[in-house]
């Protein structure tokens, strides 16, 4: 697609979603939330780095008031696949007793991330907590994770753009493209 990396080569395959594809799934995404959380100025938190794309999207889209903090976790690098060791690198400012939570996610793929934090974030007692994600991977799910809110579910590729990085790379395409594979 003649999209060049640092490195000049053409690394990048087809387009997976359009920008306009995400923006209309997004939209209707923030309608669903704003009519779900009318009235409960719910806490939004972005998962660092993959999910600010996305989330300051869906809030410029939902226009009812709320709030957002943002949480890292590493698995064993901040935005390698998941491992399953996962420790918390960024904890959010916020105190979440008693607030409506929704914890935005780039991508799920194994779901040890998600599962990881839906277990840390109830402990601190918020009065409901939900997920949203841009990508669903489910074919390669590893534990039962509940989501919300789904923008797409993908098959198993690896996917970069709007958020999404390979090794750091790619984060600011307005589109979501598959990464070629390594291996041919
Ligand atoms: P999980 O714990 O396996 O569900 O992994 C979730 C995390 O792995 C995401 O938040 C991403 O940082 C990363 N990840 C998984 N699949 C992809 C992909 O296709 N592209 C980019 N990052 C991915
Ligand atoms: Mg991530």
């Amino acid at each position: 697609m003649g999209m060049t990396a640092a490195g000049g080569s053409t690394d990048l395959t087809a387009i997976l979603l359009t920008e306009e594809q995400i923006a209309a799934r997004v939209a209707t995404l923030a309608e669903q939330l704003a009519q779900d959380y009318q009235g409960k100025c719910p806490l939004l938190i972005g998962v660092l780095k993959g999910s600010i794309v996305f989330l300051a999207d869906l809030i410029r889209k939902m226009g009812i008031p709320l709030e957002i903090d943002l949480i890292c976790v590493s698995s064993y690098g901040c935005n390698a696949q998941s491992s399953g060791r996962i420790s918390l690198l960024k904890d959010v400012a916020a105190d979440l007793t008693g607030r409506h939570v929704v914890l935005v996610e780039d991508i799920i793929d194994s779901g040890l991330t998600v599962a990881w934090l839906l277990e840390t974030l109830r402990e601190r007692q918020p009065a409901s907590l939900a997920v949203v994600c841009l990508l669903n991977k489910p074919d390669r799910r590893e534990v039962d994770v509940p989501i919300n809110y789904t923008g797409f579910e993908i098959p198993d590729e690896f996917v970069v753009g709007y958020g999404l990085d390979f090794a750091e790379q790619y984060r600011y395409l307005p589109h979501v493209a598959v990464l070629r594979s390594q291996v041919p």
